[in-house]
């Protein structure tokens, strides 16, 4: 038990480290989430602060659901563990850093939406399934130049992708329903985006650099 509440807290304090927020400090000397959509998040850096920002934004957003995701199998390595207990585990801490993400106690917790590293987790998941709801991201933004639209449509793609049972085996339920929670929870991250996209003012891909919101 004392080891769950050890590798519980490292998840969140991974899910906590405000990878936007201290980019944007570091190396612009401003606070992220003043500018652009107002998001502590890889999208708002790109948009924000360009290219290079966005991409390591994005890496090290995605490696932290990734890496609190596999601290399970990590730490439970010495000890029989049965694969259903792995993956209640890897949900469990991944979901943990996620929460970490959108409320970190090292930017006052106001973090980002969590896109990238329920990513991270559900690579360490899921890793084929993780594959096709990026294809579906990239198809859905390039297509309408939305990167929320493209977020909240490869959350949708998950649950439905295991349901479909696209790779051939039955999917353990947890998951379907662990995917349905992913999709409810960029449903509501994306709130102010959907009422945006509802209105035709959300923005699009283009780069805006440092544009107060
Ligand atoms: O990953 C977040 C993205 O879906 C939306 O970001 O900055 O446009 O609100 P943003």
């Amino acid at each position: 038990v004392l080891l769950i509440c050890v590798t519980a807290v490292v998840a969140y304090l991974l899910g906590s480290i405000p990878t936007a927020v201290w980019y944007g400090q570091g190396f612009f000397g401003i606070d992220i989430r003043q500018y652009g959509s107002g998001n502590a998040g890889a999208t708002n850096t790109f948009r924000t602060l360009g290219k290079r920002a966005g991409t390591v934004v994005m890496l090290v957003d995605v490696l932290k659901g990734y890496t609190a995701a596999i601290l399970s199998t990590l730490l439970w390595n010495f000890d029989v563990i049965t694969t259903n207990e792995i993956l209640t585990f890897k949900i469990v801490f991944g979901l943990i850093a996620v929460i970490g993400h959108l409320y970190p106690v090292f930017a006052n917790f106001k973090g980002g939406k969590g896109v990238a590293s329920l990513l991270g987790m559900v690579l360490a998941i899921h890793p084929e399934v993780a594959v096709l709801c990026i294809a579906v991201f990239l198809l859905v933004v390039i297509a309408s130049q939305y990167v929320s639209l493209g977020s909240i449509m490869a959350a949708l793609a998950f649950p439905v992708l295991l349901l479909l049972r696209v790779f051939g085996e039955k999917e353990p339920p947890l998951l379907i329903a662990f995917g349905f929670v992913i999709f409810l929870m960029v449903v509501l991250t994306h709130q102010k985006n959907i009422g945006r996209l509802l209105r035709g003012q959300e923005s699009r891909t283009v780069l805006i650099r440092l544009r107060k919101k």
